[in-house]
């Protein structure tokens, strides 16, 4: 982990392993760009916990045959479901109308080197849920010295949830794979770092730095 990174980061504590999982900080760009977007930014946050209980429910119907998976991935549902009604009722308070936004290519992208055959299919895609995972909880945590009392106090919370759910999907993708899975994640750390600091379209909740 670089020093910068820790620096920054000192405000709200995260585990250094979920700190070095993670190859590249959040730039200082999308910071100041979430705080312009302070509606775009929750719509969007409702969006990304609604989506990670559809991930978890999908794989819930997919592999019946693992029984560790099906206990953190349902209880992983529940808990982002509740996230996702803590978000909406936040917005309501506000006067944030909900409205659909277009997803940010920042899953899709990483989806696309999925492999095919399982269980690699699955070993993938419970790494690029802890990369979904880590990157969240990073970004709250960066997101809290900006914000008001009611918003921080929110954040912390999930910095606490979204950091558990990173270390079960690792968890996870070693209980399924039989070889160790240290190539697979230095790469998609690579595709991930890549989508952080690269210029993006539209500012949503995982996207890179202002064009
Ligand atoms: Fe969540
Ligand atoms: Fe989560």
């Amino acid at each position: 982990m670089s020093d910068t990174l820790e620096a920054t980061l000192s405000d709200v504590e995260l585990p250094p392993s979920l700190l070095a999982f993670l190859a590249c900080p959040t730039p200082d760009a999308w910071v100041e760009w979430a705080l312009k977007n302070p509606e775009l930014l929750l719509i969007d946050h409702a969006q990304c916990e609604k989506k990670a209980a559809s991930t978890a429910m999908s794989l819930l119907y997919r592999y019946v045959n693992q029984p560790l998976l099906l206990t953190k991935m349902s209880q992983l549902a529940r808990e982002e479901l509740l996230h996702f009604e803590q978000v909406v009722k936040l917005m309501e308070a506000r006067g944030i109308e909900y409205r659909h936004l277009s997803a940010s290519r920042y899953a899709e992208s990483l989806r696309r080197h999925v492999r095919p055959q399982e269980p690699d299919r699955l070993v993938d895609i419970l790494i690029i849920g802890a990369f979904i995972e880590a990157r969240s909880c990073e970004r709250f945590a960066r997101l809290i010295p900006h914000l008001d009392t009611e918003l921080a106090r929110f954040y912390r919370s999930l910095v606490k949830s979204e950091g558990r759910h990173y270390e079960d999907y690792l968890m996870l993708a070693q209980h399924i794979s039989s070889d160790p899975i240290d190539k697979r994640v230095d790469f998609f750390a690579e595709c991930e770092a890549q989508l952080i600091v690269t210029p993006d379209t539209a500012f949503r909740f995982h996207s890179g730095v202002p064009a």
